[in-house]
């Protein structure tokens, strides 16, 4: 592929970088460093006009919204938390995916007003609830949600499940749907404008990855 003009694509480390790097090498770019022994936040790849950003997972929409990148990889869990405001999200790529749920210890019920979520998914979690009919306390957390039910600091939690092995070994049951998560790319909407050739390739060859890797599965 020839970029005529500079493209950056922001992803965080591990499993997204890991399952996003297979993609990008269908569209013949290879990074220069691995970002698992690299400290460098920049990374630079084989064609001198595409970088990757490596930065937390939760900040990819912003870096993308506010064009500091112009395209990235991110959770729908992350996108449904930022809004999607500025970006515009044309393709499901199809890996890390997983189930949003809400769970709770055996027995816990779902109704009742004022049950108290302990999510990182703030958002998400209060939506869900709402279109329930159900007002909630949300008590924000940065991690390990299975514990809050365990120590009374929650009645339920709103958490990705993969395998539900977490929530098994820590005696919780998943108990409704609220969305399936799976990584997006997303783009900036100026970038879009002002870069479409090649994002609009760079899209079409990552397209072309993920159908010939879904076909082949
Ligand atoms: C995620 C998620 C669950 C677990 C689910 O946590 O929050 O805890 O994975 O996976 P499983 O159903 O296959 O057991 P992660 O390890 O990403 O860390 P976090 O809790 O800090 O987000």
């Amino acid at each position: 592929m020839n970029f005529d003009k500079p493209i950056t694509i922001a992803l965080s480390k591990g499993r997204i970088f890991e399952q996003t790097m297979p993609l990008l090498a269908h569209a013949g770019i290879e990074p220069q460093d691995d970002p698992e022994t690299s400290r460098k936040l920049i990374l630079e790849t084989n064609h001198g006009n595409v970088k990757l950003l490596v930065i937390r997972a939760t900040d990819v929409p912003t870096y993308v919204q506010w064009g500091a990148a112009d395209m990235g990889v991110a959770g729908k869990d992350v996108l449904l938390e930022h809004g999607g405001e500025g970006l515009y999200e044309p393709l499901d790529l199809n890996i890390a995916r997983c189930r949003l749920m809400v769970a709770g210890a055996e027995g816990a019920s779902l109704d009742g007003d004022r049950l108290r979520i302990a999510t990182k998914y703030v958002n998400s979690a209060r939506r869900h609830f709402a279109a329930r009919g159900q007002q909630v306390e949300i008590i924000k957390l940065y991690g390990s949600m299975e514990l809050a039910p365990l120590v009374g600091l929650s009645d339920l939690i709103v958490d990705l499940v993969e395998s539900g092995n977490t929530l098994k070994a820590n005696g919780l049951i998943p108990m409704e749907h609220i969305a399936d998560i799976s990584s997006r790319l997303v783009v900036n909407k100026a970038s879009w404008k002002m870069k479409h050739s090649a994002v609009m390739a760079l899209i079409g060859e990552l397209r072309d990855a993920v159908s010939g890797r879904t076909d082949g599965a």
